[in-house]
């Protein structure tokens, strides 16, 4: 039989739970795959096969997905060191490197998983790319509210040859989308990948009113991809 995008979620979201131990402090991911994991602790705890754990949630949708079955939740303030975060991905290049925010949680997202000894992302084959940008979809900054057209035009400015187009992101109503922290994000399109993703992400950090970027390189420990032909590891 055919897996369905989202069984292909769930298959690679149930091989990652299978790392989390009772007792561990989990960074818990933003996203549709991600909500497969959280859904999963949930089960898991209920029935007792998992007990101990507490959860660093990356935004309010996950921390009101997580508080509704149960799961015990804290912060990084008073949990700054986390055992394994589990997070989807927009795109997955061959190195673990990673485009991730399409959701909108890039910043939260990439503090608690920064904050993880391991962090095991989880994917259907759809977000596999040869080079980071490449896919033809977004690549998000987040920046402060104030003047973000200035900062929208400088980091489209930033990546002039590689065709890239910068979109403030606008919610259902055509109205600015505000991220759980306050701000805004541009949407960067690129006609051509990103060949230096680590001195593409230092420009981009270096613009005052830039608070995160969704390039995530360096800091997957691994990635499971569901496809056709069942679930992949690759490792670093
Ligand atoms: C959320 O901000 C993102 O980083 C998500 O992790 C990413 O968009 C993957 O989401 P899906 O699992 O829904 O594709």
């Amino acid at each position: 039989p055919v897996l369905s995008q989202d069984e292909l979620k769930k298959l690679a979201a149930d091989k990652a739970v299978e790392s989390v131990k009772s007792g561990m402090i989990l960074g818990l991911g933003t996203g549709s795959t991600a909500a497969f994991v959280v859904d999963k602790l949930g089960q898991l705890l209920s029935t007792g096969q998992l007990s101990n754990i507490i959860g660093i949630p990356t935004s309010k949708r996950t921390q009101e997905q997580a508080a509704s079955l149960n799961i015990p939740l804290s912060t990084l303030d008073s949990h700054p060191h986390i055992d394994l975060a589990i997070d989807g991905a927009d795109e997955v290049d061959p190195n673990l490197d990673l485009v991730k925010g399409r959701g909108g949680a890039l910043l939260r997202e990439k503090m608690v998983e920064a904050a993880s000894s391991s962090f095991i992302v989880v994917a259907d084959d759809s977000k596999l790319v040869s080079g980071l940008g490449g896919s033809g979809l977004a690549m998000p900054v987040e920046v402060v509210q104030f003047c973000w057209k200035y900062n929208l035009v400088r980091l489209q400015g930033l990546f002039k040859e590689l065709g890239c187009e910068a979109k403030l992101r606008v919610d259902g109503s055509e109205k600015p989308y505000v991220t759980d922290n306050g701000n805004y994000i541009v949407d960067l399109y690129f006609q051509n990948p990103i060949k230096d993703g680590f001195g593409a992400g230092k420009e981009i950090s270096a613009l005052e009113g830039v608070v995160e970027h969704g390039l995530f390189l360096g800091m997957a420990t691994s990635v499971i991809i569901a496809g056709k032909t069942g679930v992949e590891i690759m490792n670093k």
